[in-house]
């Protein structure tokens, strides 16, 4: 409802573009890409069972769905105009690392757009997930692991 209009609208014009999606998932916006005049579209995901829906679901011509992660992105000998990635990049460690791979494989002028899960998601360490009213009504979320940097578990 909020990231996927957002991510969208900033899409630069695709006609005739070579993209790479990571952390492709189940494959919709591969499909997309090709949709809006994308000339090849790289899905990847380190989910084999995500790229085999990806190819049971939304395989058209023109997409490569591959199983690999973000950590080996170096192992692909191909350049890319755009590589976009939705809510995926927060699951990679070495962010510094996954940026200069990226860069290596964009085209001169190439775009990366992407999105990732906002900490408010995994803030929450201790004590209650909602502060509430005496009626059981959500009034705040306690998020007091929000400035914490580093790797956070989700149970
Ligand atoms: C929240 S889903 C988003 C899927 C898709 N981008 C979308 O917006 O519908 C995150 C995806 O990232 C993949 N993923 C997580 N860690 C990854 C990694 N290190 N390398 C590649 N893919 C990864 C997951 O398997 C999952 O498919």
């Amino acid at each position: 409802m909020i990231e996927i209009p957002a991510l969208l609208s900033i899409l630069p014009n695709m006609v005739g573009k070579r993209i790479l999606d990571l952390g492709c998932g189940f494959g919709e916006h591969c499909k997309l890409f090709v949709e809006k005049g994308a000339e090849k579209v790289v899905g990847l995901d380190i989910s084999q069972k995500m790229i085999e829906v990806a190819k049971l679901e939304n395989h058209i011509s023109k997409i490569d769905d591959i199983h690999l992660s973000m950590e080996d992105l170096a192992t692909l000998n191909q350049k890319f105009d755009i590589v976009v990635s939705s809510l995926a990049f927060h699951y990679v460690e070495a962010y510094p690392k996954l940026i200069k791979d990226i860069y290596h494989l964009l085209t001169d002028g190439g775009y990366l757009l992407f999105s990732q899960e906002h900490p408010l998601v995994t803030s929450h360490s201790q004590g209650e997930r909602w502060i509430k009213n005496d009626d059981g009504m959500k009034l705040y979320a306690n998020i007091s692991n929000y400035g914490r940097e580093g790797e956070r578990d989700v149970v």
